[in-house]
C-alpha cells in the first residue's frame, strides 16, 4: 500500500508540521560534562535495579557531542518540524536562575540555530521528565514552590529562545510522569506513596504550566508570536462490554482519569473532571481517609489553568478496552480510584514493549474524542511510534506499515471526520534510552548501534518510507527570527 495513492493531496492541511521527537535525557548523555547538573534521572539510573540491566542514560546517544549526526538524520528525513527538550539541570545545575550554565545556553543555541538554517521549526519541550536533582531535594514536583520555580525557568527559556522557537510544550506526560514517578515507582524518582502524591504531582505540574502559559502570554507573545501548549499522553478507551452500562461508565472514568485530569482544567472548566472529584470523594469516605482532600484545589489566588493551551499537544500510542472492577477496593491508590481494569483485545499486536498494542485507528477515535469534549482544537500529535525487542531489523516493515496505517487514520480524521491535526510528530528520531526499559526497546527512525562508541545512525526503511511521505507532502515554510 502506498501512502500517496491512498491520501489524497489536500488531506494534510497546507504548513502541516511533519516531525519526529526525542527528549533530552533520552538521547544527549554527557551526564556531568560542562557543568551540566545531575537530574532526578541521572540518580535512579545510577541507583541498582531501576532500569533494565541498569543501563543508564549516561552516554546514550551522545546527542550533546553529536548533535550534527542527528541533524544529518533531520535533514535526511526532510522534516518540517522536530521537537526535542531541554535539560533544565544543564541549563540551570541548581534548577534555579541563580546560576546559568553557559556551555548548556551554547548547546541548545546552536542545535536551535542549526535547524532553522535548515529550515526546520524547532518544538521545545521544557520538561521531559528530567527534573533537575536540586529541586527534588528540595521537594519536587511535591513541593507547592515548584511552580514558580518552574515559571523562572520558563521565562529564563522564552527569553533566551523564544526569538526562534515558536513553539513550545511546558511539561511531557504529566499523567505518565506522576504515575510512574510517584505512584508506582517505575520512574524517577521512583517513590511509591499510592492514592496521594500522584495527584499533588499532577497539581503542582498543572500550576506550574498554567504560571508559564500567563508568564508568556503577559510578557512574550506580543514580541515572539509563539504558541504554548502542554504534551498530554492518552489511551484511547472503549467498554469490553458495550451493552454493561457499568463497563461504559468505567470507561468514561478510565478516560477522565488520564486525559480528562489534565484536559478538563486547561481545555473546558478549569477544574478537575466531576466524576474524578466524585469518585475520590466518595472513595475517601469509603476508606476513612481524612488526612485532607486527596484531590487538590485551585486556588483563586493564582492564575487558573482554563485557556493555557494554544494548541492540544496529545502523545498516542495505544487503546484499551475497560471493565468496572472492583478490586482494590480497601487499598488506597490511583487505580482503585481509577476503579476500570483493563483488558488488551487479542486482535492487537504487541509491538516491543507488553503495553504497547498496535491500535492506529484508536488514534482517529481518540481525535474525533478530543475535538467533541475539548471544544475542537488544533491539535498536533506530539508523540506517536513503534517499538522493536530483540534482534534488530533494518527492514523494519512492521513499523513501517503501522506508520502508513496510523497516517492513513489521521487523514481520515482531517478529511472526513473535520479534526483539525496540524501536525504529527513520529516518535522517535532515533533508538534511544527508552526509560525502565533501557535501550532494549527501539523506538527510532534511525538505528543507533549502541555496541560501539561511534554511536553510527543509520536510517530503518520505516525512516526512508516517511522521508518519500514527507516530500510529497510538506509545504515549505518561512521561518522568521523575532
Ligand atoms: C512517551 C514519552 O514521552 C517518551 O519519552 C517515551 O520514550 C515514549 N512515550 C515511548 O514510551
Amino acid at each position: 500500500m502506498s501512502l500517496s495513492k491512498e491520501v489524497p493531496a489536500d488531506a494534510f492541511p497546507q504548513g502541516f508540521a511533519w516531525g519526529a521527537a526525542t527528549a533530552a535525557y533520552q538521547i544527549e548523555g554527557c551526564w556531568d560534562m560542562d557543568g551540566k547538573g545531575p537530574s532526578i534521572w541521572d540518580t535512579f539510573c545510577h541507583a541498582k535495579g531501576r532500569v533494565f540491566e541498569d543501563q543508564t542514560g549516561d552516554v546514550a546517544c551522545n546527542s550533546y557531542q553529536l548533535w550534527e549526526e542527528d541533524l544529518k538524520c533531520i535533514q535526511q528525513l526532510g522534516l518540517t518540524h522536530y521537537r526535542l527538550s531541554l535539560s533544565w539541570s544543564r541549563l540551570l545545575p541548581d534548577g534555579t536562575t541563580n546560576y546559568i550554565n553557559p556551555k548548556g545556553v551554547a548547546y541548545y543555541n546552536k542545535v536551535i540555530n542549526d535547524l532553522i538554517a535548515s529550515a526546520v521549526m524547532p518544538m521545545v519541550t521544557l520538561n521531559h521528565f528530567d527534573l533537575p536533582q536540586a529541586l527534588e531535594n528540595r521537594g519536587g514536583w511535591k513541593s507547592p514552590e515548584i511552580a514558580d520555580v518552574f515559571d523562572s525557568y520558563a521565562k529564563f527559556c522564552f527569553k533566551t529562545f523564544g526569538d526562534r522557537v515558536k513553539l513550545w510544550i511546558t511539561v511531557n506526560e504529566p499523567y505518565v510522569c506522576a504515575k510512574h514517578g510517584y505512584e508506582d515507582g517505575l520512574y524517577a524518582p521512583g517513590l511509591r506513596e499510592p492514592g496521594t502524591s500522584v495527584y499533588l504531582v499532577g497539581h503542582n505540574m498543572l500550576r506550574a504550566h498554567s504560571k508559564a502559559w500567563h508568564s508568556y502570554d503577559a510578557n512574550f507573545r506580543h514580541l515572539q508570536g509563539g504558541k504554548v501548549s502542554i504534551a498530554l499522553s492518552s489511551d484511547w478507551a472503549e467498554p469490553l462490554d458495550p451493552s454493561n452500562p457499568e463497563d461504559v461508565s468505567a470507561t468514561e472514568r478510565y478516560m477522565d482519569f488520564i486525559l480528562g485530569w489534565f484536559a478538563c482544567p486547561v481545555f473546558c472548566t478549569g477544574d478537575y473532571p466531576e466524576k474524578m472529584k466524585t469518585r475520590i470523594e466518595a472513595r475517601n469516605l469509603e476508606l476513612g481517609f481524612s488526612e485532607g482532600p486527596r484531590l487538590p484545589k485551585f486556588s483563586e489566588d493564582e492564575p487558573n489553568p482554563l485557556g493555557t493551551a494554544d494548541f492540544f499537544a496529545l502523545n498516542y500510542y495505544t487503546s484499551r478496552k475497560v471493565k468496572n472492577t472492583s478490586s482494590h477496593r480497601s487499598e488506597l491508590s490511583f487505580k482503585g480510584d481509577q476503579g476500570a481494569e483493563v483488558v488488551m483485545d487479542p486482535s492487537w499486536p504487541i509491538c516491543g514493549v507488553s503495553w504497547l498494542a498496535v491500535v492506529p485507528e484508536g488514534l482517529r477515535k481518540l481525535l474525533n474524542y478530543i475535538k467533541e469534549t475539548y471544544n475542537n482544537p488544533d491539535i498536533y500529535i506530539t508523540e506517536n511510534g513503534f517499538s522493536q525487542i530483540g534482534p534488530v531489523e533494518l527492514e523494519d516493515i512492521e513499523r513501517w506499515q503501522f506508520y502508513q496505517d496510523t497516517l492513513q487514520e489521521v487523514s481520515k480524521a482531517i478529511r472526513d471526520d473535520g479534526v483539525s491535526v496540524t501536525g504529527y510528530f513520529a516518535w522517535t528520531l532515533m533508538d534511544n534510552f527508552e526509560w525502565a526499559e533501557g535501550f532494549r526497546a527501539r523506538f527510532g527512525l534511525f538505528h543507533v548501534d549502541f555496541s560501539r562508541a561511534e554511536l553510527k545512525r543509520t536510517v530503518y526503511h520505516s525512516g526512508r518510507e516517511y522521508a518519500a511521505v514527507i516530500s510529497r507532502h510538506r509545504t515549505h515554510i518561512k521561518l522568521e527570527k523575532t
